[in-house]
């Protein structure tokens, strides 16, 4: 039995870590500020400690008391469209919370480290699907914030021989197969869960971001993987972690979706129509993203047990119905236009 630091692991992606970390017997400590993450989302037996991540003190108390075999850091800014209004904000955060958390790891003698990381770091890709090592060139000052991020684990490596995996997310989506948890966001700006909403009729219309793209129907595509898988290649690279070397991933199913493919799915899946009215493009939103996933099949033997749209969109349903005012029971904002990045 391990224990781990999960930083963030009361929100959306770092919840399902968690449990799954929790299912397979390991101790975990989370950090989280609960500004995004939600109390209940925190999986049984798991430790809550309701602090900042950026406050120092907090962490060198954090690693006084725990011995961890391994830091998995989520807690992050990560609104692409904020993060162009508030670039300064989006870089200094991210890439502080991040470096101090690593140097806290290292002076603990803790050597395995893991970051949230993004398709965003690959900017306007040429090449589709997306290798690990195509060239980076983020569009997005949160793409920016989290290159910069990697760039210091590849020194924290090197010097201090802090073993990291970085993953770069593809679309994070869907929730717990057995409905124990799921997305929760405010403000809500991802397309499953406001095309759910849409159809719930707890939200407007959706606005479809862009009907011209270069595309087969002209809209945006998107690799969407399901958070419990991702969740999987979390667990699955803390063990090739332990191997002593360094290692970065793109974590996508590699199956792209255009937005009206998961319209429709939304709508066959819920039986109700998706209400929906076009849009111009959203600033910074690439025409496809979809991930190479096959350096992540290789080394770690992971591959997406829910890898179908429909598996994807059915769980975040079915999550979604059961809970429509989220976690805290908090009624969902009704606004005169979607909440959108832009
Ligand atoms: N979309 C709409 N209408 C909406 C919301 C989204 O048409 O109301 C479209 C977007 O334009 C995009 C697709 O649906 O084409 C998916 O959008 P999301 O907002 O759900 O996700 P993104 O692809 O924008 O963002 C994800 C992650 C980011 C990451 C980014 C990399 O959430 O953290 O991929 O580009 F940075």
């Amino acid at each position: 039995m391990a224990r781990f630091l999960v930083t963030g692991g009361a929100g959306y992606v770092g919840s399902h870590v968690v449990l799954a970390l929790r299912e397979r017997g390991d101790d975990v400590v989370v950090l989280d500020d609960l500004r995004q993450g939600h109390r209940q989302a925190v999986a049984a037996g798991a430790e809550l400690v309701v602090a900042d991540v950026g406050d120092r003190k907090n962490l060198t108390e954090i690693f006084a008391n725990w011995k961890f075999d391994g830091v998995l850091h989520f807690a992050a800014l990560s609104l692409v469209g904020e993060s162009m209004r508030e670039p300064l904000r989006y870089m200094a955060e991210n890439l502080s919370n991040t470096l101090w958390l690593a140097e806290a790891a290292v002076k603990a003698g803790c050597d395995r480290f893991v970051l949230s990381s993004t398709a965003a770091l690959f900017g306007l890709p040429e090449i589709i699907p997306i290798e690990e090592d195509a060239g980076f060139a983020p569009v997005s000052a949160y793409g920016e914030s989290k290159l910069m991020a990697e760039r210091g684990l590849e020194w924290a490596d090197r010097v201090h021989g802090l073993r990291s995996a970085c993953l770069r997310y593809f679309n994070a989506a869907g929730a717990d197969p057995q409905g124990r948890l799921g997305e929760d966001h405010t403000p809500e700006t991802h397309l499953i869960p406001l095309a759910i909403d849409a159809a719930l009729g707890i939200r407007p219309p959706l606005t479809v971001f862009g009907t011209d793209y270069d595309t087969p129907d002209g809209t945006a595509i998107r690799d969407y993987v399901h958070v419990t898988d991702l969740a999987d290649a979390h667990l699955r690279a803390l063990d090739v972690l332990k191997q002593g070397r360094s290692v970065r991933y793109n974590v996508g199913n590699g199956n792209g979706y255009s937005v009206l493919d998961v319209i429709r799915m939304v709508g066959e899946v819920s039986g109700r129509p998706v209400p929906y009215a076009e849009g111009p493009r959203r600033a910074g939103d690439p025409a496809v993203l979809v991930a190479a996933n096959a350096r992540l099949r290789r080394d770690t033997g992971w591959s997406p047990r829910y890898g179908s749209l429909e598996q994807v969109v059915r769980t975040a349903w079915t999550w979604r119905q059961k809970h429509p005012h989220g976690f805290d029971g908090v009624a969902a904002t009704m606004s005169a236009t979607p909440v959108a990045e832009s």
